[in-house]
């Protein structure tokens, strides 16, 4: 069913994948995560943390935890698909750096070229907020509220060279109430998006998908 995925290793608890998240905003997922990571030994172990900008409050996640966090801004080009594509370098050197071998996009809110997703493609894993393929984007729950959706919920899905189009690995519903503002239907997803998502990740370190 997919195309040119591949996989991450079976893990297991004596030798977790590695796992790199990124973020660029609050972090409540990766908070969430390394919570989940902590609470008892998993197959999975988030080693190293990648946020778009050294401003983004999520960092003190990672810097709690004591795991190796770096905030990369976008380097000064004109350009602004080079600056993309020079972003994305520094990304994939600490990546290999750190030997990841998954990568987490935890409210990631850039875009990732092809020419990234094709290096990763496999490894690289997103959460968005919505039952895709339903409400693609950056307005999600905006987009469910104006739609007069009654379902919404979140999606796990492998990241391919389309925008949230990937392979649906998991989702979970929440409803939405009549009076709800995006904050709230944001709120109640993350809720769900909390406990997915560290389910979702056993599942793959367990090698438990296949494409
Ligand atoms: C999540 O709802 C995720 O689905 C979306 O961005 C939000 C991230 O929130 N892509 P946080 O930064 O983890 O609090």
């Amino acid at each position: 069913m997919g195309e040119g995925y591949l996989l991450p290793r079976a893990a297991s608890i004596d030798n977790p994948l590695r796992i790199a998240v990124l973020i660029s905003g609050g972090g409540s997922g990766l908070a969430a995560l390394l919570k989940y990571q902590q609470e008892q030994t998993r197959n999975h172990n988030t080693v190293l943390v990648i946020a778009d900008s050294p401003d983004a409050k999520g960092i003190e996640h990672g810097n709690r935890y004591g795991i190796e966090t770096h905030g990369i801004s976008l380097p000064e080009i004109t350009d602004k698909l080079q600056r993309r594509i020079f972003h994305e370098e520094l990304i994939h050197k600490a990546l290999v750096k750190a030997d990841i071998e998954l990568v987490v996009l935890s409210g990631y809110m850039r875009i990732l070229t092809p020419n990234f997703v094709r290096r990763w493609k496999g490894r690289l894993v997103n959460i968005h907020p919505s039952l895709l393929p339903k409400y693609p984007g950056a307005h999600a729950h905006r987009d469910a509220l104006a739609d007069g959706a009654t379902i919404s919920g979140c999606t796990i899905h492998l990241v391919d060279e389309g925008v949230d189009s990937g392979m649906i690995l998991a989702q979970r519903e929440v409803p939405v109430l009549a009076e709800d503002t995006e904050f709230d239907l944001q709120e109640r997803i993350k809720k769900v998006e909390h406990s997915l998502y560290p389910e979702v990740l056993d599942k793959i370190a367990a090698g438990e998908y296949s494409v």
